[in-house]
């Protein structure tokens, strides 16, 4: 019995040491360990022996299994190894190389351009309000003096909604929603989009965005020079350098007396070209003095404040800073073109 147990544990060993796979050595161990395996009808046969024998035998026997356990479990780990060296040859990571850079956004050109104007506003102590898109005619017209059937209406085609509500066709309205609230002294900007129903072109969209601005304090401390001086900060601080400008008498209900701030025409330096339609200015902003009208629709006492108001528009800056002649670009969402900026 000693001698076919002997056996046992050498072929099982010589087995294990040949098999090539985890599947071969999986075949091994059943072959020798399993319920039908030799070892284990040696085991079985105990109940039959002497006890002598039974001592004897069956302490061999667990020797000879445990032996050809732990052969297995060394033959198993030296496999694993051999295929981690194997991938390690094959799959090498090289952790210096440089990895692949995840593409990334950034802010679009006109978000950028509204920031530069925030800062230099901000930077002459203007506060930067917030205004809704969707307006009463009150707010966008009445108030600014622009009554109902009155021509100066036709300067806005406006998007109405079937209630009357309209989709602002300025950022003007505000004026009058901070002045509910607020009592002057006060400096404010308040960027947002405004919409008109017109026909796009170079410099004209349907949704486009303007910057208002509005500064008041008592009748007397304010005057056109302390608006001239205001624009000529915000022009240095915006283009940096001296373009020229001029100021030009313009009419808005809302103020009197009434400007037109134009910039030299950057693409053909004033000589005239299709996006200046060939006038060689580009028109930038719209202001003048606040009219008294628009203090008393909210309830100021008229002639006891004084102040002036603007409103420029925000792709026509972002067109001159950046050089693109067409704002229509801005918002076709073409990766290629916002990738420059
Ligand atoms: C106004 O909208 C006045 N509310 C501006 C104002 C405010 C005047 C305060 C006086 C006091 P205007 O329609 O001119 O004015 O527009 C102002 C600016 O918005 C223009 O100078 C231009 O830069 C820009 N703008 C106007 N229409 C468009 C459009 N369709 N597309 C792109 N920009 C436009």
């Amino acid at each position: 019995m000693k001698d076919k147990i002997d056996n046992i544990k050498k072929a099982a060993l010589v087995e294990i040491a040949a098999a090539e796979s985890a599947e071969g050595l999986e075949e091994v161990r059943v072959k020798y360990l399993g319920r039908k395996s030799e070892l284990t009808e040696v085991l079985k046969g105990l109940k039959d022996m002497s006890v002598e024998e039974k001592k004897e035998i069956g302490q061999i026997s667990n020797v000879v299994k445990n032996e050809i356990e732990s052969a297995l479990a060394t033959k198993e780990m030296e496999m694993k190894a051999k295929k981690f060296a194997e991938l390690d040859t094959k799959e090498k990571v090289d952790v210096t190389y440089p990895g692949e850079k995840p593409a990334a956004g950034h802010t679009h050109p006109l978000t950028k351009t509204r920031y530069e104007v925030e800062d230099i506003f901000s930077s002459m102590g203007f506060l930067v309000a917030d205004g809704r898109e969707v307006e009463d005619e009150f707010h966008n017209f009445d108030a600014l003096n622009i009554p109902r059937n009155h021509p100066a209406r036709d300067m806005w085609d406006t998007f109405w909604f079937t209630d009357g509500n309209l989709l602002r066709t300025h950022t003007s309205p505000m004026q009058v929603r901070f002045m509910e609230e607020n009592k002057p002294p006060f400096r404010i900007i308040v960027p947002g989009r405004t919409f008109r129903f017109e026909n796009a072109d170079a410099t004209h969209e349907s949704n486009f965005h303007q910057v208002e601005g509005l500064m008041v304090d008592e009748s007397g401390k304010l005057t056109v020079a302390n608006f001239k001086s205001v624009m000529a900060e915000f022009m240095k601080g915006l283009f940096g350098k001296e373009l020229e400008i001029r100021l030009r008498p313009s009419y808005f209900p809302f103020v009197e007396p009434g400007f037109e701030i134009d910039v030299a025409c950057p693409y053909c330096g004033g000589k005239g070209c299709r996006i200046c339609k060939q006038t060689g200015w580009i028109e930038i902003l719209g202001a003048g003095m606040v009219n008294q009208k628009v203090f008393t629709s909210v309830g100021f006492e008229e002639g006891k404040y004084e102040g002036f108001a603007f409103g420029v528009g925000l792709e026509r800056i972002a067109m001159i800073k950046t050089g693109v002649n067409d704002l229509r670009l801005f918002y076709g969402n073409d990766l290629r073109f916002l990738e420059q900026f």
